[in-house]
């Protein structure tokens, strides 16, 4: 040992100490620390080493530390090897058992001593038992797995029930709509009742009102061309003079020509009512609620007649009816969707619009256009006009039924309903009725 210092097996020189110090140190420490010679022998364990392991130092000495190998494979002593004998501190963990056959865990780290020609004349281990720490990151390790696990099960339980909740949405509003399209029908039927009752209490009388008012017509003419032979024949006779005076003071002519004028207004007037009577009827369709052949520009007729009332102060309308075939559908069913998309386009306008409703035949569907100038429908609601209990309109004036209504009906007939619109420009509804229906829609279908 020099007088400078001591050369540690690093090359780092230190203060002059006495080497039993350093033993003390070493026999105190609380780390297990063990000394091998080169080929692995030990020549030293401390204090600690011999209280962790149950082994006393006389069991120890001049064995090979693989002795307390466990027989797990935790540690790669290859590895450990190469780095030890290429000089290098190894560092890693030993799974190890004591002398009471118990495992036990040792965090080391293991270092080569050098002589100054930088030959290996020892091993140092220092080692911590690290068993307890294990414990518990194995609990930990095991604890996140089960939280892991559990968070999975949550998760699978979770998407079950959103699921489930979907499920429930979606027939609670199948319910909804199922009730609340009963509810239009029997409205809708209700209507259709009264209307057929009104129809058929008007029919009669203003089927003689107007048989009545021909006849009347017939005999004003009779009788004022009778009036005319008589006046010729007085026109010598001593009472021409009062029976002019009295023809003045009737006003004869003004009589006769004003009761030709009403009665012919009168015609005029009973031919409207009868009109009505028979578009109430035709709208009403009570008798014939089944599918039948049908000439849809009919439906279209009697269906804007019934919602006349709703147009005339706001809109002028223009019909342009091409020829149609007969089609197989329910009249009633069809009569209900003209309806409500033409008081959907009335309650677009405001006022001075324009309604056009056209139908056209090309060879294998029937197309149906109305088009109204009114407010037009935002681009954010065109997709959402079909769903069910959607509307635009103040509380009281829409249900939002019509529109879900009308493409359920049409669907069922193997139509297509097609909407476009621009804000502020107008609305154009356009449906499709093919003449043959895929089989699914037929009305045997819709039975079922
Ligand atoms: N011709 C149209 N012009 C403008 N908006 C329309 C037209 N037709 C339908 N809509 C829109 O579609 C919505 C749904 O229509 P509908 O189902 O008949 O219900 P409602 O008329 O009771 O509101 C209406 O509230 C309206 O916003
Ligand atoms: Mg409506």
């Amino acid at each position: 040992m020099s007088e400078a210092g001591l050369k540690s097996p690093f090359g780092k020189t230190m203060p002059q100490i006495d080497p039993l110090i350093l033993l003390r140190a070493i026999d105190q420490s609380s780390s297990l620390i063990m000394i091998t010679d080169p080929v692995g022998a030990i020549i030293y364990v401390n204090p600690r080493f011999c209280e962790v392991t149950g082994y006393c130092v006389e069991e120890v000495l001049g064995q090979n530390p693989r002795f307390l190998k466990g027989d797990d494979g935790h540690t790669d002593y290859q590895q450990m090897w190469e780095v030890l004998t290429s000089g290098k501190e190894w560092c890693g963990e030993f799974h190890n058992r004591k002398k009471n056959n118990d495992f036990y865990w040792e965090l080391a780290s293991i270092l080569p001593v050098l002589d100054p020609q930088g030959n290996t004349t020892h091993y140092l281990a220092i080692k911590e038992d690290i068993t307890e720490r294990k414990q518990i990151e194995e609990k930990l390790e095991q604890t996140v797995a089960q939280a892991t696990q559990l968070a999975a099960v949550l998760e699978f339980r979770n998407a079950e029930i959103s699921q489930q909740r979907q499920e429930l949405d979606k027939a609670y509003s199948d319910l909804k709509m199922a009730q609340s399209q009963m509810l239009q029908r029997e409205k809708m039927a209700s209507i259709g009742q009264l209307a057929a009752g009104v129809a058929h209490e008007i029919n009669n009388p203003i089927g003689f009102v107007s048989s009545n008012l021909r006849t009347l017509d017939k005999y004003t003419r009779r009788l004022s061309g009778y009036i005319a032979l008589l006046e010729k024949a007085l026109a010598d006779s001593p009472a021409w003079e009062d029976l002019q005076s009295e023809r003045k003071n009737i006003k004869l002519d003004f009589l006769l020509e004003d009761t030709a004028e009403l009665i012919e207004e009168s015609l005029d007037g009973s031919e409207r009512v009868k009109k009505i009577v028979q578009n109430l009827k035709t709208f009403s369709r009570v008798d014939q609620a089944e599918e039948q052949a049908t000439n849809l520009n009919e439906c279209l007729e009697s269906t804007i007649a019934i919602v006349w009332n709703e147009i005339k102060y706001k809109a002028e309308l223009k019909k342009d009816f091409g020829e149609l075939p007969e089609i197989v559908c329910n009249p009633q069913e069809l009569t209900q969707v003209f309806t409500n998309i033409l008081v959907n386009a009335a309650q677009a306008i405001e006022k001075n619009g324009l309604i056009k409703v056209s139908s056209r035949y090309d060879g294998h569907a029937i197309i149906i256009r109305i088009e109204d100038n009114g407010c037009g429908i935002a681009e954010e609601d065109l997709s959402r006009i079909f769903e069910p209990f959607f509307t635009t309109k103040e509380v009281g004036k829409g249900t939002g039924l019509g529109m879900s209504i009308s493409y359920e009906i049409v669907e069922k007939h193997g139509g297509d309903i097609q909407v476009q619109s621009v804000v502020d420009e107008g609305t154009c509804f356009t449906l499709i009725f093919p003449l043959e229906r895929a089989p699914e829609n037929s009305a045997a279908a819709a039975k079922d």
